[in-house]
């Protein structure tokens, strides 16, 4: 796989968010986090939850002696400006979303270059995302398009398809829909209280390879926006 495709010296910006809690946020940054630094990049998470979760998991990871890409919080909705500075510094900087659709919210959809929204798959969670896609828009009509935004479904139970009035709902809100997405698998939930990643527990294994593919499909969008 190839994934260098951004320019050199130049920093891609992604968010993770979704005000609801429980939809996957810090689980697929955490991961994609660790797929990236896997592959030679140079990775910072920005924990923006006051939950601290992905705080959590790098603590975690420090007391198993993992070398996981590192975690920062920040408690003040300032994202856009200090990642501004920090670009050049990471090649990828992935912002864990805060549980709530306030100004750090609004503070890290500036700062991105690409919003990843993942959503479970109801249509009463899909609903639940409309607020969050209208703050996306809207600043996407002061910039350029910018940022890009995608769902990305999560949490899916295997061997089930997307629910009808899941699918409408996802069209409704007229983003684009990642292909690849995460189900429902224990090794998820067993990284995040280890310190871990499913790419360490299980390199092989089939949520590495849901994580792999949104990793191949995010890239895939994002250089277009960056390219053009
Ligand atoms: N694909 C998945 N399969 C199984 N458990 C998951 C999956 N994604 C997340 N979880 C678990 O669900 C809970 C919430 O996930 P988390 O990533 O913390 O969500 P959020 O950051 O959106 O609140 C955690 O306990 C996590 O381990
Ligand atoms: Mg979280």
């Amino acid at each position: 796989m190839h994934f260098h495709s951004h320019k050199e010296n130049m920093t891609q910006v992604i968010a993770v968010a979704n005000q609801k809690g429980g939809v996957g946020k810090t689980t697929v940054a955490v991961n994609l986090a660790r797929a990236l630094q896997l592959m030679g990049q140079r990775v910072l998470i920005v924990d923006s939850d006051p939950q601290g979760s992905a705080r959590d998991w790098y603590q975690a990871s420090q007391n198993q002696g993992y070398d996981m890409p590192v975690v920062v919080g920040v408690d003040r909705p300032v994202l856009e400006t200090s990642i501004q500075k920090l670009r050049g510094a990471f090649d990828t900087i992935l912002i864990d979303g805060a549980a709530k659709l306030q100004d750090m919210t609004i503070s890290a959809i500036k700062a991105a270059d690409f919003v990843l929204i993942p959503v479970q798959p109801s249509a009463l969670d899909i609903w639940a995302a409309e607020d969050l896609v209208e703050l996306i828009k809207a600043r996407q009509s002061i910039t350029n398009g910018k940022p890009l935004a995608a769902f990305l479904v999560s949490r899916q139970i295997v061997g089930t398809r997307l629910a009808n009035d899941a699918n409408s709902a996802l069209e409704a809100l007229n983003l684009p829909i990642l292909a690849a997405r995460t189900t429902q698998r224990v090794a998820y939930a067993e990284c995040m209280s280890t310190g871990s990643t499913v790419l360490d527990l299980e390199s092989n294994g089939l949520a590495t390879s849901e994580i792999k593919a949104i990793l191949q499909e995010l890239q895939t969008l994002i250089s277009t926006l960056l390219e053009g």
